[in-house]
């Protein structure tokens, strides 16, 4: 069965068709980064337009290269609401005037199946999930493909919106966590000995704020602002984004460690764009955990449309399919009704 996938919850406009689940057969992402870049974040409006122009060319490109498809998914939340209206809407034409199948796809749970769809994947379960992104940083119960129940999450900043605004405190471009971690190579991370966030009498959430404002003080000084000058000099800043990046990544490990032996997890499959930091792999394998980890192809640790393909073939096998005209995007999960 081949499944045309379509993302644009964000920033990226991106198609994808996926044979079975499994077989990438066309995958494009059409970042957007570059234009979003010079106003330090993603430009909610700008991102809508942008996806208007990039979709059908894609999409055309996509069927020239692969022929007919037999049924259309699509990423109809959680994510911006005018970029995922683009998609969607353009999922639902096409499913309505080609006679397809349609079905909508959680883009944070196709984040997960995504590490999923590597060449050595295993499915075991119960397993954890951990999504490390832009948008989301949570740890859920996997029972089964596409099924999971919420252990903990966030309760301000994702791990990866915190990695792009200490970016921009330190004058690097937007997405940040790349330049952090380069930069935090050469630093020394027990010289700012930043402490994770705690939220009380809940051991699997996570708090970013906090830290973030203690990287704001270590650099504006005591009580500063954004725009204040900086009260350090350059040179120190390479050792305050080490000290940065490991106190946000050690509480992802530190807590999905505790949460894997909690929930009697047989495997731990990571997603989101925070997986393609080394130093989360790294901090992951020393921590020697004696179950396995799976973590997405480096193709897959975006936001994309093959995940969401994937996905797709299994939810339909399960019996999920929208009628074109019904389907609903949905800007945020509904966080409190999937608590375990
Ligand atoms: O999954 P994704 O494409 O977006 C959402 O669905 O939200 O992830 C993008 C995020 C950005 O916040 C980016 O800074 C972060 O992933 N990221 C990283 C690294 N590479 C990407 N964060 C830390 N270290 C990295 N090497
Ligand atoms: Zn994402």
């Amino acid at each position: 069965m081949k499944i045309l996938g379509i993302e644009t919850s964000c920033d990226e406009t991106a198609v994808a068709v996926v044979e079975d689940g499994q077989k990438i057969l066309f995958h494009v992402i059409a970042s957007q980064a570059e234009e979003h870049a010079r106003y330090g974040g993603v430009f909610p409006e700008m991102a809508s337009r942008q996806h208007i122009d990039r979709i059908l060319p894609l999409v055309e490109q996509a069927i020239e290269e692969v022929g007919d498809v037999d049924l259309i998914a699509v990423a109809n939340g959680p994510g911006l609401m005018g970029s995922l209206l683009m998609g969607t809407t353009a999922a639902q034409t096409l499913a309505y005037s080609w006679n397809l199948p349609l079905v909508g796809v959680n883009h944070v749970d196709a984040h997960l199946y995504a590490a999923m769809m590597g060449e050595k994947a295993q499915l075991l379960f119960p397993a954890l999930g951990v999504v490390v992104s832009g948008g989301h940083t949570f740890l859920a119960k996997i029972t089964s493909v596409g099924e999971y129940s919420l252990i903990g999450t966030t309760v301000d900043d994702a791990v990866g919106e915190a990695f792009d605004k200490v970016a921009t405190l330190m004058g690097l471009p937007y997405p940040g966590g790349p330049h952090i971690e380069k930069l935090a190579k050469t630093g020394d991370p027990n010289l700012y000995p930043f402490k994770p966030g705690v939220v009380k009498g809940r051991p699997f959430d996570f708090s970013y704020s906090g830290l973030k404002t203690n990287v704001l003080y270590t650099i504006k000084g005591k009580n500063g602002l954004k725009s204040s000058p900086d009260s350090i000099p350059e040179s120190e800043k390479k050792h305050i984004a080490a000290g940065f990046q490991h106190a946000a990544l050690s509480d992802v490990v530190e807590k999905s460690f505790k949460a894997a032996q909690t929930f009697s997890c047989k495997a731990i499959y990571l997603g989101g764009g925070v997986t393609n930091s080394q130093a989360l792999k790294d901090l992951f394998h020393a921590k020697n955990f004696s179950i396995p980890l799976f973590w997405p192809p480096a193709n897959l640790s975006l936001d994309n449309a093959a995940m969401i393909a994937g996905l797709a073939f299994h939810l339909y096998q399960q019996g999920t399919s929208d009628s074109p005209l019904n389907i609903k995007v949905f800007p945020k999960i509904d966080l409190k009704s999937a608590l375990c």
